[in-house]
Formats: C-alpha cells, sequence, structure tokens
C-alpha cells in the first residue's frame, strides 16, 4: 500500500525505479501472492520469493532478462489473456506496469530483498468455524479464470461470477449457495461431482478434499463473511437441482416442501434420475414448484 501511495505521489519516479526486488516483490505481495502462493499456486507459479519468480511456471521462466516479451510482462499490459492480476480490473497502474518493466530490463537484481512474508494460507481444522475469508482463496485460484468479468470465456458461465463474497452469494442465472444447506448449493453439488459437469470445468485435477470440505462447512455454517456475520437468506431466489431421487421429496440429500400446488411430471420413483425446480421460503427451506422425471 506504502509502495502504490509513493508511486501514486510520483516518489519513486526517477532513475533506478523498480531496478531492484523489493520494490517489485512488495507489488507481487499486494497484487498477486493471494493466488500465486501454495501448493496449489496457478500453473505452479509462486510470486512470493525472488527464487520462486525466477523458477516461473510449470510451462517454463515466466521472465527473462533484457525481455520486454516476457510471459508475466505480456500478462500485466494484457497482451497475453487473460490479464494479470485476474481480479482485476483494477489491473496495475501504467507506472507499477514500468516498473516491473524496468526490473526485467535490467536483468532482475535482487538488491537487498527484505520481503515481508507472504501470509501462509491457513485452513480451519473440522469443527472449526469457517470464514469467507478461508474460502476466498479456493475460488480466486480455481473458479475466476472462468466465473469472472475477466473470464477467458469472454463473459462468466451462466452468468456466475464467484470473484467476490457478494458474487457468490447473489449467483448465476440461479442461486448457487443457499447459506446453511451445501447439499442444495449449486456450488458444492459441482465441486464434488454430483452435478454435471462437474468443476473446474477443465479439471481433473479437481479441488483438494480439503478444499471441498471447507466450502461445504462455510455454507453449513451460514457462509459467514470475514468478520463472521452470517450471509441473509436470499427469499424467492430459484433452485434448479438434477441428480436422483433419494426420498419422496429430496435429491441427493437434500430436501424440499412439496405441497398441492407442486407440479409433478411423469412421478419418478426413488432411485430415479430427477430434477426440481423451487423457490427459497423465508426460513432457507426450498419450496418445490416443479418435479420431474429426467
Ligand atoms: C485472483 C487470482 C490471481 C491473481 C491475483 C493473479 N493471478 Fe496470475 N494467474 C492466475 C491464474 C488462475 C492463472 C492461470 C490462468 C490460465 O490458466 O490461463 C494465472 C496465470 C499467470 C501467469 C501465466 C503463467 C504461465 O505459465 O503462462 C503469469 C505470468 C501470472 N499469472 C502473473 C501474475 C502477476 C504478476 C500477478 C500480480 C500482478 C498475478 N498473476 C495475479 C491467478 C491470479
Ligand atoms: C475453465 C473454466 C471454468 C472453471 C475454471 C470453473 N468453471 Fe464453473 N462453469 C464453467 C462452465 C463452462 C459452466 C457451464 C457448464 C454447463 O453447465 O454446461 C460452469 C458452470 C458452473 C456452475 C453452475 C452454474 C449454474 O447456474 O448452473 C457452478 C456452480 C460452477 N460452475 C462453479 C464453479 C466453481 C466453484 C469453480 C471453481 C472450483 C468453477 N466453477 C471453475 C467453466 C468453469
Amino acid at each position: 500500500m506504502i509502495l502504490r501511495a509513493a508511486l501514486a505521489f510520483g516518489v519513486l519516479a526517477g532513475p533506478g525505479l523498480g531496478q531492484d526486488f523489493s520494490q517489485v516483490g512488495a507489488l507481487f505481495i499486494d497484487r498477486c501472492v493471494i493466488c500465486h502462493s501454495g501448493d496449489d499456486a496457478p500453473l505452479g507459479l509462486r510470486l512470493d520469493t525472488l527464487e520462486s519468480v525466477l523458477r516461473g511456471s510449470e510451462n517454463g521462466p515466466v521472465v527473462l532478462a533484457g525481455d520486454a516479451a516476457s510471459p508475466l510482462l505480456q500478462r500485466l499490459r494484457g497482451e497475453a489473456e487473460p490479464q494479470m492480476p485476474l481480479d482485476g480490473p483494477p489491473f496495475l497502474a501504467p507506472d507499477e506496469v514500468a516498473m516491473v518493466e524496468g526490473w526485467v530490463m535490467a536483468g532482475m537484481p535482487a538488491g537487498d530483498v527484505t520481503l515481508a512474508a507472504a501470509p501462509e494460507r491457513k485452513r480451519p481444522a473440522p469443527g472449526e468455524p469457517v470464514l469467507w475469508s478461508d474460502v476466498e482463496p479456493i475460488f480466486l485460484k480455481g473458479c475466476i479464470k472462468c466465473h469472472s468479468d475477466n473470464s477467458k470465456l469472454g463473459a462468466p458461465p451462466e452468468g456466475l461470477r464467484l470473484d467476490s463474497l457478494a458474487a457468490v452469494l447473489q449467483g448465476g442465472d440461479r442461486l448457487a449457495v443457499l447459506p446453511g444447506n451445501p447439499e442444495m448449493s449449486e456450488v458444492w453439488r459441482r465441486i464434488t461431482g454430483l452435478s454435471d459437469p462437474r468443476m473446474p470445468f477443465d479439471g481433473p485435477p479437481w479441488l483438494p478434499d480439503e478444499d471441498i470440505r471447507l466450502i461445504h462447512d462455510w455454507i453449513a455454517q451460514g457462509a459467514p463473511d470475514a468478520d463472521g456475520k452470517l450471509a441473509p437468506i436470499p427469499v424467492g431466489a430459484r433452485i434448479r437441482l438434477r441428480g436422483t431421487l433419494t426420498a419422496e421429496a429430496e435429491i441427493d440429500g437434500a430436501a424440499f416442501l412439496v405441497d398441492g400446488s407442486t407440479r409433478i411430471d411423469d412421478r419418478p420413483a426413488i432411485g430415479d434420475a430427477a430434477e426440481m425446480r423451487g423457490t427459497v421460503l423465508a426460513d432457507g427451506t426450498v419450496k418445490a414448484e416443479r418435479v420431474r422425471d429426467r
């Protein structure tokens, strides 16, 4: 933040700008390592230390001394898509890009590297509270390259953006998360493969079991924000559930309400493939408007 403020006021402008890694590294920690860190860093590219930046990704080096066409610079300028940082806009300011370019053109000198360590991601143990901040990196690293406005697909599929808590709770054409009810939540169903196609769409690899559990527990605990405040019940939101009828009014363990106004076509038997379309009631239960055999 200090660095960005300094850049905004032009304090750092002048010779030597960005010609050592301490400034570049601070920028990467500010804008990149929420995704580019840890064992699940995208394409194996970690940007939290000078060594890892120089090591590059599973595709090879991303910065080449003196090469203005280095893959990392192309991503910052938007010449290779998706543009980085992936959770932009905002992308980097022109003087921030110039600083990284200056460092690459100068041969990537280490300088006096005294970076604050990138925050290590902790995963709450089973039974512990799971907050948005615990699951946010899973969505950022694994989902938003498609599910955001910076999507490599052009537009987010099914209108579903997953780049902020508000977007996840809002859902797309349909609801994606029903707070308190993971079995009824399309996000959880897609990452486990209960709904087709399984997510992430370009998998395998699928999410690690530990991340699937975290998303399950986060939804089950009411999808709290980073401060623990529970998500509101999305009263009236539309739900579509396609799976196996596991009880008279239950698909894959997700129970719903059927009453006289529910339209039932080709009444499915338990064990059959079925589809339910319904809406969320004030208490968080789902009222089926239509159930049919598939
Ligand atoms: C919100 C998560 C996120 C943030 C923040 C982010 N990235 Fe990325 N980055 C990704 C993902 C996901 C990919 C893989 C995209 C793909 O599969 O095409 C990627 C790919 C890349 C690549 C391509 C590597 C290769 O082998 O081609 C580079 C370089 C890169 N990012 C640099 C950066 C830099 C520099 C920043 C910060 C200025 C940054 N990224 C911020 C998620 C992120
Ligand atoms: C490579 C691109 C890509 C990635 C990565 C990806 N998705 Fe998707 N997602 C899609 C596409 C395409 C669809 C539409 C598929 C269909 O139903 O035909 C989709 C559909 C969905 C849906 C269903 C939306 C609805 O209303 O039916 C959910 C939920 C979803 N994705 C969640 C996720 C989650 C969670 C992640 C990360 C773990 C993820 N996706 C990663 C491309 C992607």
